[in-house]
């Protein structure tokens, strides 16, 4: 137990602000500078900085003995004995590893997304670690980016659900949540990690600040600022988005932290010509904390200098001293509990729930659990590993059932289950396809798993290309050849190009990477015991060159119509994507019908009757659009506005119901938000595709 000097030190006020005032009367600018800094475990004399009180947080620690030995030193021999705050990238579990998060938002499911939250709080904070650089809330309509995985997918209405919930888990975990990257990092140029994002004020404020505001409305207590320049601005420097927007017109009270160097990037970025430059420009424009580089070492020389108003400093430290006090740090700064075991069952859940079925041509799936001879080929079919995509803190790949042992543990005794791995991900030579496809022949039915490495999604990882990587089109073209009734299963940390198989294999399963239980899941869903329920949140397109595809577009003053050369389209591809946003099946049938709509007041409740018109129970997220008809600027031809999960058993019905009120009308237009009278359309349905449709007028 960590010997607690800090109460005995300090007159113990009544409140956190007085708290933070009376330390901060005892601070030198010195200390006051260290609480801005954060380093990662390698720093050079990291010891000697904690115990100088230049050292405000650790980031990506390995152990609850390391997280207690640094905490011992800044608690009991800094002179004022503040903790540190232990940061960590836990982004779709801890130790017990989840579906990455576009996979989570495939479920529609808001307590999927706190729950995964919940439990990776709760195992990251027994190591001692109280602070998540999650949820990445990053709107992302170009899967060319790797952080596609990362996010909630292409809409705001859907990301802004999903951002709210992660904050909740999280933070019901005692562990601050941090959303980020502020702001617009989703929309890099190109799809290329890091490049610039340059766009309008109005869609800025529509598309891409909408889950930060939700998150901060749930609650989150830290911001990340991002690497992007926003047009021309570089966020880690953006006063308009880190002061104006973050502080007077949403009132955050947390804390900014740059991304890992980013306050020294903006020397590359071409708007600072020192690290000193750097850090005064960063710490300016809002940013309270400096993740790494360490260039907020010269704000202390800065201030005396008279270069930087010791005021400024003084801010950003009550935002991060606020934090520490709220979280109960200077009360409870011990870091290790008793580690529990892996949460087996909750990610099980979540992963059943993130599978999306594209295709199911003839009801192939699901399997006979008795099938005689199954063949379980490709890449992606054996490996523990890739299961557990980006960013997997402290998981482990051993953890991880494979696909193959999911199938294995769920057929009957009497089914043969061959394996073959077809080729790498990455690489394959002609025998290992060869091998294959005497495998596939022996087989009544082919389960191939195709996709990406789990190491190719996630930062760093912009892909020109989407189709499958190595010689995996050539393995896939040769099992379809041999005839055999073929399941693609596609794991990947983004939307890929797949038209090849789409136009020839019976049935499509997108687990995403499923997480250490995605074999079970999988299996699960391809012999029944599962109804798949996933819907996509992120348009999957036909090639490409078709992005940026996404559903909620402008119309055109042409829009699309193959009967008309002079329309908005292409002459070699279809406009539309090959998988729409909001699109998934199941195994049974949801009829749609008797769409009402009442007015009362300012409000209109929209709804319909959902029928499970087949066989066996399912899950359907029955989704809500509207549209503008005629605005002083033009509207997307659709926007989410609602959605439920609704669980039906065979041939049961409900009514379900959605409220449009004003500012689910409103969009920005001259430096704020407005609504307009006048017709709108409303649909409701399955997808962003197709659904039952009505219109309401709408007056002031
Ligand atoms: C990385 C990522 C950010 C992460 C941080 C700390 O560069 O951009 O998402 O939280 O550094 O690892």
């Amino acid at each position: 137990m960590l010997v607690l000097l800090v109460a005995a030190s300090l007159a113990v006020p009544r409140s956190v602000d007085a708290r933070v005032e009376a330390l901060m009367r005892r601070m030198t600018l010195d200390e006051k500078v260290g609480q801005l800094i954060q380093y990662n475990p390698s720093q050079h004399d990291l010891d000697k900085l904690i115990a100088a009180g230049r050292v405000g947080s650790v980031y990506n620690l390995h152990s609850a003995e390391q997280a207690t030995e640094l905490q011992r030193i800044a608690v009991e021999r800094s002179r004022l004995h503040i903790p540190l705050l232990i940061g960590q990238d836990v982004i779709h579990g801890f130790r017990t590893i989840f579906p990455i998060p576009i996979g989570i938002a495939s479920s529609w499911d808001q307590s999927a997304a706190e729950l995964e939250a919940r439990v990776a709080g709760r195992e990251a904070h027994a190591i001692g670690i109280r602070w998540t650089f999650a949820p990445m809330v990053d709107i992302a309509r170009d899967p060319r980016w790797g952080r596609v995985a990362e996010g909630a997918g292409e809409d705001p209405f859907l990301g802004s659900a999903m951002a709210a919930a992660y904050v909740r888990g999280f933070q019901e975990s005692s562990i601050l949540a941090c959303a980020k990257h502020f702001a617009a990092y989703g929309a890099a140029e190109g799809g290329r990690d890091y490049n610039t994002a340059d766009m309008s004020e109005e869609r800025l404020r529509e598309v891409y600040l909408p889950p930060f505001k939700a998150a901060i409305d749930a609650g989150a207590r830290t911001i990340m600022s991002a690497f992007d320049s926003l047009n021309g601005v570089p966020m880690t420097a953006n006063h308009h988005l880190l002061t104006t927007i973050l502080r007077n017109e949403w009132h955050f009270h947390g804390f900014v932290v740059s991304d890992f160097d980013a306050v020294d990037q903006l020397r590359n970025h071409g708007i600072a010509a020192t690290p000193q430059q750097a850090a005064l420009k960063a710490i300016r424009a809002g940013v309270d904390m400096d993740m790494v580089d360490g260039d907020y070492e010269t704000l202390a020389r800065a201030v005396r200098e008279g270069l930087l108003p010791v005021s400024t400093v003084d801010a950003a430290v009550r935002h991060i001293l606020r934090e520490k006090f709220e979280l109960g740090l200077f009360d409870h700064p011990d870091a290790a509990e008793s580690e529990t075991g892996l949460d087996r069952a909750d990610a099980r859940r979540v992963a059943d729930e993130s599978i999306v079925l594209l295709k199911n041509e003839g009801a192939i799936l699901p399997l006979s659990k008795k099938i005689g001879t199954l063949a379980v080929i490709g890449p992606l079919a054996g490996s523990k590993r890739d299961m557990l995509g980006s960013w997997f803190a402290h998981g482990n790949p051993d953890d991880a059932v494979t696909l193959l042992e999911g199938i294995r543990s769920t057929v009957s005794a009497q089914t043969n289950v061959l394996y073959a791995e077809g080729c790498g991900i990455l690489d394959g030579s002609d025998q290992d396809i060869a091998k294959a496809i005497e495998t596939a022949k022996q087989a009544n039915v082919v389960v191939l798993a195709l996709g990406e490495a789990g190491g190719m999604t996630g930062e760093a990882s912009s892909r020109a290309f989407l189709d499958l990587p190595g010689r995996q089109e050539q393995l896939l073209e040769s099992i379809v050849a041999t005839g055999k009734p073929v399941i693609l299963v596609v794991m990947s940390g983004r939307p890929l190009t797949i038209s090849w198989a789409a136009d020839r294999v019976p049935a499509i399963v997108w687990p995403w990477f499923p997480g250490i239980e995605g074999g079970n899941a999988i299996a699960g869903v391809l012999f029944g015991d599962v109804n798949p329920s996933g819907k996509l949140p992120i348009s999957i397109p036909r090639s490409a060159g078709q992005i940026p595809v996404y559903y909620a577009h402008l119309p055109t003053g042409r829009p699309a119509n193959p009967n008309n050369k002079y329309t908005s389209k292409y002459i070699d591809s279809p406009s539309e994507p090959l998988y729409p946003f909001g699109f998934g099946l199941s195994y049974t049938r949801f009829d749609y019908s008797d769409l009402r709509i009442q007015k009362t007041g300012n409000r209109f409740e929209v709804s319909a009757v959902v029928r499970n018109a087949g066989s066996r129970a399912g899950v359907e997220v029955v989704q809500l659009y509207v549209h503008q008809r005629v605005a002083r600027v033009s509207r997307p031809v659709k926007e989410l506005k609602g959605f439920e999960r609704i669980a039906l058993g065979a041939g049961e019905s409900r009514r379900v119901v959605f409220t449009i009120a004003p500012k689910d009308l409103r969009y920005w237009l001259g430096g704020k938000w407005v609504v307009d009278p006048g017709t709108f359309d409303v649909w409701i349905g399955p997808s962003s595709a197709e659904g039952l449709e009505g219109t309401l007028k709408y007056s002031n």
